[in-house]
This record gives C-alpha cells, sequence and structure tokens, in this order.
C-alpha cells in the first residue's frame, strides 16, 4: 500500500478498448487546452489492437498516438486485468501524475484505478454511476468498482448520482458534467462518411437512398455461446425480411459465428456483413439508418443524440435516460417484440426522443475546468 506520491506529474489519461477512444478524444483536447492543468500522457493499455478497433479510431478522433502502449492483448478476464496492472505500475512509478483519468467500463478502466489509487494517485472516473444491477455483466463489476476507488466521479446523466449515494460514495465526490462520447458526436457529426459510400463497398450502394437498419452484436450474453447467438442471428434474419440490414460485426462475434458454423443464418441479400468500421463511417451509418439494433453501451446513447430509434438487444441497461427521454427501447433476445417495434418504428418512424440535459459538446470542458480547481486546491492544502 502505498503512501501518497508527490502530485506534480502529469495528467495520465488511460484508453484500452475502443469506446474509450471516443470518450478520451475530447479531455485530451480540452485538458491540453488548459495552461494551468499539468500536460497530460495518453497511455493505451493495448486491450484492444486490431487496426479497425484501434488506429483507424484514433485517426478518426484526432486522439495523437498514445505516449505509451502497454501492449496488453487479449486473455481471460483475470489475465487481462492483471496484466494491465502489472505494465502500468511502473508507469505511475515513473511518471509521478498528479492524477490518472479513466473512462468507461472496460477491463483496462478498472485495472489502472486499481493501481493508482493503491498508489496514492488520486483517480477521476468519466462515466461514473451507471448502473445495469446486472453483476452477470463483466463492465458491471468493472463500474461499481472503479466508482469505489475513484476520488472524482464524473456523471453523464442525474440517475448516476442516486445510484452512486446507495453505494455510500460521498456528495462531493460526484460531479454531474454531462456525456463526453456525445461531445466527440457533436464535432465530428458534419464530417461523417456518407452511407452510400460505406455501402458501395459491399455492393449495397442503393439501400442509401432507400431504408436500412444497422446492426452491431458483441456482448458475451449474446454472443459466446451457441443457443443465444443462434437466436439473435435468427432475429437479425426476421428483421432483414422488413428492412435490409447492414451488419457491423466485432471480431469476437465473427469468431463464435465461424466456430458454431453459423454463417448460413446471415447469408442473404438483404443482410450486409462488414467488418468494424470507423468513427466517421458509424456515424454516417447511424445517422441515415431507420433504427439501430444493438447490443452495445455507447450507441444507446450516440442513437439518442442522433434521434435515430434503437433497439437494444439486451435485458437491461445502465442508461436509463436513453429510454426514457431518448429514442431506446430494450427488446432482449424476444424475436415478437422486436419485429412489433420494428413494424411501428416503419410505420410512424418510432421514438423520437429529447436530448438528455448537459449532452451539448462542453462536458470535456467542465470536466477540465473543474479537474484545474480541484488540483489547484490539493496542492495548496498540501503545502499548507
Ligand atoms: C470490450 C469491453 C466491452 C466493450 C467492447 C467494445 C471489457 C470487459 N469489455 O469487449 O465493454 O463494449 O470492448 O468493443 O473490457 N479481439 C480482437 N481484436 C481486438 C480486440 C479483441 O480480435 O483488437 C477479440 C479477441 O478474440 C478477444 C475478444 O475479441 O479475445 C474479446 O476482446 P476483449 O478485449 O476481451 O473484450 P471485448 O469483447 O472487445
Amino acid at each position: 500500500m502505498g503512501k501518497p506520491m508527490p502530485a506534480n506529474g502529469p495528467i495520465v489519461c488511460v484508453v484500452g478498448a475502443r469506446p474509450n477512444y471516443m470518450k478520451m478524444a475530447p479531455l485530451l483536447r480540452a485538458f491540453r487546452s488548459h495552461a494551468e492543468l499539468p500536460p497530460a500522457m495518453l497511455v493505451h493499455t493495448g486491450q484492444h489492437y486490431d487496426p479497425m478497433m484501434n488506429e483507424r479510431l484514433f485517426q478518426d478522433l484526432g486522439l495523437p498516438r498514445p505516449d505509451l502502449n502497454l501492449g496488453v492483448g487479449s486473455g481471460t478476464h483475470a489475465q487481462q486485468t492483471a496484466e494491465v496492472m502489472r505494465r502500468f505500475e511502473p508507469v505511475l512509478d515513473e511518471q509521478r501524475p498528479s492524477c490518472v483519468i479513466v473512462v468507461g467500463d472496460v477491463n483496462s478502466t478498472l485495472a489502472c484505478s486499481l493501481v493508482a489509487v493503491k498508489k496514492g494517485v488520486p483517480v477521476a472516473h468519466v462515466e461514473a454511476g451507471l448502473r445495469s444491477f446486472d453483476r452477470a455483466m463483466p463492465e458491471e463489476i468493472n463500474r461499481v468498482l472503479t466508482d469505489q476507488v475513484a476520488d472524482l466521479l464524473y456523471t453523464t446523466e442525474r440517475s448516476a448520482q442516486d445510484n452512486l449515494a446507495r453505494e455510500g460514495i460521498p456528495r462531493e465526490r460526484i460531479h454531474f458534467v454531462g456525456n463526453v462520447m456525445i461531445d466527440s458526436l457533436l464535432s465530428h457529426k458534419s464530417r461523417a462518411v456518407a452511407p452510400v459510400d460505406t455501402l458501395r463497398a459491399v455492393e449495397r450502394a442503393h439501400w442509401a437512398s432507400e431504408a436500412f437498419g444497422v446492426v452491431t452484436l458483441h456482448r458475451p450474453s449474446n454472443v459466446d455461446e451457441l443457443r443465444p447467438l443462434s437466436e439473435s442471428l435468427e432475429i437479425l434474419r426476421a428483421v432483414s425480411e422488413k428492412l435490409p440490414l447492414v451488419c457491423t460485426l466485432h471480431p469476437r462475434t465473427m469468431a463464435r459465428i465461424d466456430t458454431f458454423g453459423l454463417g448460413g443464418t446471415l447469408r442473404s441479400a438483404r443482410l450486409a456483413l462488414l467488418p468494424p468500421q470507423g468513427y466517421l463511417e458509424m456515424l454516417g451509418l447511424m445517422a441515415g439508418a431507420t433504427l439501430v439494433l444493438t447490443d452495445s453501451g455507447g450507441m444507446q446513447e450516440e442513437t439518442t443524440a442522433l434521434s435515430v430509434p434503437c433497439l437494444t438487444m439486451r435485458e437491461n441497461t445502465e442508461r436509463p435516460i436513453t429510454i426514457e427521454q431518448g429514442t431506446n427501447s430494450l427488446v432482449g433476445r424476444d424475436r415478437r417484440l422486436t419485429l412489433e417495434l420494428v413494424d411501428e418504428i416503419l410505420a410512424t418512424g418510432g421514438k423520437r426522443g429529447r436530448t438528455p440535459e448537459l449532452w451539448d459538446g462542453k462536458a470535456a470542458e467542465r470536466i477540465a475546468i473543474h479537474l484545474a480547481g480541484w488540483l489547484a486546491e490539493r496542492a495548496s492544502t498540501a503545502h499548507a
């Protein structure tokens, strides 16, 4: 256990996996535009490493090359989390950071928070307090534990505050700042790639002028076992009879489809299979879609911000505001409900929703301002 380290080094910003990048990009920009803040250093754990899960998104988001890549790669949860911790510790010894910034709920988020807090380095968690109340979900464990050890908890929606209060987190650590992922969306929307250009690559350019749905699927609960995966693919096939579907599939999902020999279910002229896309392609596809069918966390929020109906193939969501105010509906793997809602969206346009409070493109700036004040106060009490 550490005695607090001198807090005058850089702000160490951690990313590990795809959904972290769109959250960290605006933060890094905001930190670097505030001269009163220590320099920001970008550390990539290497949890995601495929070029399409990684370099491409860095380019699209204008993220600089990481100052350091820990190269951990894939593994079981224990292996991956332990390897991130083992490789992150010497970074803190060397850099003596003022604080560590973690975002979201991936294994790298928890691993780096644990290492930092035990060394007495303050941790700020961006996107704190979201809860699915489903502990079978690895991300839920990462969220609960990261929030327990973080010094600063920046939240995206007001429900997060109640979740954190219930878990005994002191009120003064929690700051409602809005949604940094929506900062990225708003600042890149005008540069989104037109769907016609993305669809041309799979000879479906004509869908762009008609109507299409967009699908992503990668949650272990939907894709890791034969039965849920085949049920999910069956649902996609049935929906595609009503609306052509563009499916951009995570390498994890592609591997499982191969292992279980389920590729046949998706062989249809009305289902286009694409590899993971760049950020600007995905933004264009979502914005142009009639609906989105997904088990992603982030896309529930992005569709709400874009006012595009979203059917979430999960039993629960840690982002309730997307249902209460946004365009999201939970469908799990309920085929009948999914088809009913697809019919409704095709007939009426579906939920249009409204933009949640503080999803205004300025969340990263609010965090930078708050962090600067907090670090200054911390430094002055340390010297007192
Ligand atoms: C991780 C996050 C999840 C997030 C998702 C977004 C955790 C617990 N999960 O899940 O919250 O929604 O990222 O994409 O942190 N793989 C590759 N190339 C890569 C990365 C992964 O082929 O660049 C394959 C490997 O077979 C690997 C599997 O995907 O074993 C799973 O990768 P992992 O990082 O464990 O979790 P994700 O499913 O990507």
